[in-house]
């Protein structure tokens, strides 16, 4: 199949290798600059001209990376050109693009998730801020309506500035347009695991369940980020709360999208937080988590491709998994996540790596996923922000991860920073 796959990160870098490993032709757009030693790159920003350059080109899938795009409406524009795209409408996106939508959505449903308000306005937003801290709550949580790169969320310890965040969000200074609906909502002590089910808009296929780590620091220290590194699969998911995901939240979850006209097609990764032992929904996210979805693609057999083209259509089939585990450690730049840095070349046992090296260091249980690279005179460098993903495989975590850090410690850029200990809790 001739395959385009939409974005430009580590996330779109993984799904790139996993759909080559089955024969495809890839194109990615728009890529970064190592994904060429993979895939072609396609530099084509609007999505109606890159829906008609895929069918002149002959594209049979479309698979969407980032959640911009298919806020955007990638989806319907391709569909309207009669190509097969996996991922959700611009409507069904909503459960990731307005998390007042998401909340009203899980009420409706039933489907167990934190104590809540939607306001846009403040007095109101104070009253429920000062009824949870009478409840004893030692912190409370102020979202951001819109979507918001993963930074829309403050934790307020108290009351004085959990309103602070409130008054900055509503009047448009933290957060522009975004931010000018909130939820405020009930903080929940437990910990996070992040569960992917493929969907074709009314059946679903669970993927392995996988943990992030969105703290910048050893230890879950230091501020959020979009993800230091993953694992999968979670042995603290067992197989029981993974039967109670699937019938208390995901099914309830598909049942409700298709009865209000708006059926879910594509990833449905559902944020969790499990508190003494019940899950309870943190968000939606409408496609792949990023570093999740590195550590996910190496563990699925079969030809995925296939799978997604079958999902694309609604005729979902069968998945196979190929027993292994996976852990992936994120490389950052010196000032991630605070601001970007200065671009560094990339080397690899102290040699430089040129942009057609990408994949000379793959193996069969260790690979390199490039987010934020870019190229100076034919090298590879680091362009700030999540650089690349090592990703380790093995037949256990503690296998996966030494070989994540093996070929960690194999790189290096000027300013070059990751976490030491990926999968911590899945080893204690
Ligand atoms: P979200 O974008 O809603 O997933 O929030 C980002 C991160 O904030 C989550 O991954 C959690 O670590 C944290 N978080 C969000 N909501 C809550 C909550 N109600 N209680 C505790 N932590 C939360
Ligand atoms: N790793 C979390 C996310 O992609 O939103």
């Amino acid at each position: 199949m001739k395959i385009l796959i939409i974005g430009n990160g580590g996330r779109e870098f993984a799904l790139a290798l996993r759909l080559k490993a089955d024969n495809n032709d890839i194109f990615i757009a728009p890529g970064n600059a190592a994904s060429n030693a993979i895939a072609k790159n396609i530099n084509i920003q609007n999505f109606n001209e890159l829906a008609l350059w895929a069918k002149n080109e002959g594209i049979d899938l479309c698979v969407v990376g980032p959640e911009n795009a298919l806020d955007a409406g990638v989806v319907d524009i391709f569909k309207e050109q009669g190509l097969a795209i996996f991922g959700p409408s611009k409507a069904a996106a909503k459960l990731e693009s307005s998390k007042t939508f998401m909340k009203d959505f899980l009420a409706k449903n039933n489907i167990r998730t934190a104590a809540f308000l939607n306001t846009h306005d403040y007095s109101h937003a104070c009253e429920f801020i000062d009824e949870i801290f009478a409840k004893n709550a030692s912190k409370v949580v102020i979202k951001a309506d819109g979507l918001c790169a993963g930074k829309g969320v403050i934790i307020a310890n108290n009351a004085d500035e959990a309103k602070m965040a409130t008054k900055d969000m509503l009047n448009g200074q933290s957060f522009g347009d975004a931010g000018k609906r909130v939820v405020i909502e009930e903080f929940l002590d437990g910990f996070e695991l992040s569960f992917f089910a493929i969907c074709d808009g009314e059946n679903f296929l669970s993927l392995p369940v996988a943990q992030d780590h969105k703290k910048l620091l050893d230890g879950d220290m230091g501020p959020n980020t979009g993800g230091m590194g993953a694992y999968a699969p979670s042995m603290l998911a067992s197989s029981d709360l993974i039967l109670r995901v699937e019938n208390e939240i995901l099914r309830p979850s598909l049942e409700g999208m298709k009865r209000d006209g708006t059926p879910f097609c594509g990833v449905l990764f559902i944020g969790l937080m499990i508190v003494d032992n019940e899950p309870f929904v943190l968000e939606y996210n409408v496609r792949f988590g990023d570093p999740e979805c590195e550590v996910l693609m190496p563990l699925i057999g079969g030809d995925f491709g296939e799978i997604l083209l079958k999902a694309a259509n609604g005729e979902l089939e069968n998945i196979k998994l190929n027993g292994r585990f996976a852990v992936g450690v994120v490389m950052a730049s010196k000032d991630y996540p605070y601001k970007s840095s200065q671009a560094q070349i990339i080397s690899i046992d102290n040699k430089e790596l040129s942009v057609n090296e990408a994949t000379s260091y793959n193996t069969n249980d260790c690979h390199i996923c490039f987010a934020g690279v870019s190229q100076i005179n034919g090298k590879l460098a680091a362009n700030g922000g999540r650089v690349l993903v090592c990703v380790g495989l093995g037949d256990s975590i503690e296998k996966a991860q030494a070989k994540a850090y093996e070929l960690a410690k194999k790189i290096s850029f000027t300013g070059a920073q990751y976490r030491k200990d990926i999968a911590y809790q899945a080893l204690r």
